[in-house]
């Protein structure tokens, strides 16, 4: 949920008043992204990387995903995290630098900020936006710590800025997003995760289990339509991003769990054959053909235990819940 905004808020005063840095290189991070957006579109099968599921309203509508009964991973690993706080700091110790990855509405660290008592809380999010208003409320809530929120596409870089503390980072990634890595690309990301930490650093993540097709399936299709919406409003993204010319109207939402691969797929299906247009292209779909949007592997405790141990990670400590559908880990860097 995001906090209550003050009377007088505007994004830029949040910008300034917690300490919001981005690497102002904004017109190559466009041209790039249009280049990436471009290429996938042209791709047979197309795809549009999970990232772009998360503008404004998609953030928001990732919340209502949250709450759905049938979306259980949110949920599940928040009593996980209750159940366990006082060993989960423990494995963590007093005074780390909190890197939260993908910190959205910064809900999820804050929780633990009484039991961990970081020293630095460094969230990060491609929505600088986002993360900016729900940032700004916060400093006088925990003066107690420093605060510096990052605008950054940390999927592809793990270069932080001078502003945050080298000393004993804990890497926070919380809500199994792990999981919308390919394994290969998963384990190039905890490398970079780990060469960030330095000799002292840790991880502590979130890891959605492998389970039953049924209960996954539903997660991902719930009945009221929330996650189908979070998904075409995607095309919406690519109408701004590219100046292309979707019609939300002519596709469907698709998602179902591919056991062969482990992982739960969403696409996006054209209802009739069309065509879609942007500056400088333009591509044809055939009734039925998709656009694949997104993965959601889905891990066994051992298999993320040896991913952990192959990409410099040791001293693992995991939690889960009774039904053993979600774990929370935290390892060392070793
Ligand atoms: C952010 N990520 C972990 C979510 C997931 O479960 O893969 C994104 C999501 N996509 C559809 N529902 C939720």
């Amino acid at each position: 949920m995001l906090m209550p905004l003050p009377q007088n808020f505007s994004a830029s005063s949040a910008t300034t008043a917690a300490n919001l840095v981005s690497d102002g290189n904004g017109a190559a991070h466009a041209e790039a992204m249009r280049a990436e957006l471009q290429a996938g579109l042209l791709a047979a099968p197309a795809s549009a990387a999970p990232k772009y599921l998360y503008d404004a309203l998609g953030s928001r509508l990732f919340e209502a995903i949250c709450l759905l009964p049938e979306y259980y991973p949110t949920r599940t690993e928040a009593a996980i995290f209750d159940a366990n706080l006082a060993q989960i700091a423990q494995a963590a110790g007093a005074g780390t630098t909190l890197i939260d990855l993908g910190a959205g509405n910064c809900a999820k660290a804050v929780r633990l900020f009484p039991a961990l008592q970081p020293r630095q809380y460094v969230p990060i999010d491609i929505s600088a936006d986002f993360l900016a208003q729900a940032l700004a409320p916060l400093r006088p809530c925990f003066p107690a710590i420093e605060m510096t929120g990052i605008g950054l596409d940390f999927s592809g870089s793990l270069d932080l800025p001078a502003t945050v503390r080298q000393e004993n980072r804990l890497f926070f990634y919380p809500g199994s997003s792990i999981g919308n890595f390919a394994p290969d690309q998963a384990a190039a990301f905890l490398q970079r995760m780990r060469a960030a930490c330095g000799a002292d650093g840790a991880l502590l993540i979130g890891v959605d289990l492998v389970k039953d097709k049924a209960i996954l399936d539903a997660a991902y299709d719930d009945a009221l339509g929330v996650t189908a919406a979070f998904n075409l409003n995607l095309l919406r993204h690519l109408n701004r991003l590219l100046g292309a010319d979707f019609e939300v109207r002519d596709w469907r939402h698709r998602a179902f769990y591919n056991p062969q691969q482990s992982r739960v797929e969403m696409h996006l299906e054209a209802l009739r054959p069309l065509s879609v247009r942007w500056p400088g292209g333009q591509r044809d779909f055939a009734r039925g053909e998709r656009i694949h949007t997104e993965n959601s592997y889905k891990y066994t405790m051992q298999s993320f235990a040896d991913l952990l141990g192959a990409t410099g990670f040791g001293a693992i400590r995991s939690w889960t819940d009774a039904r053993g559908w979600f774990a929370v880990m935290h390892a060392r860097a070793v």
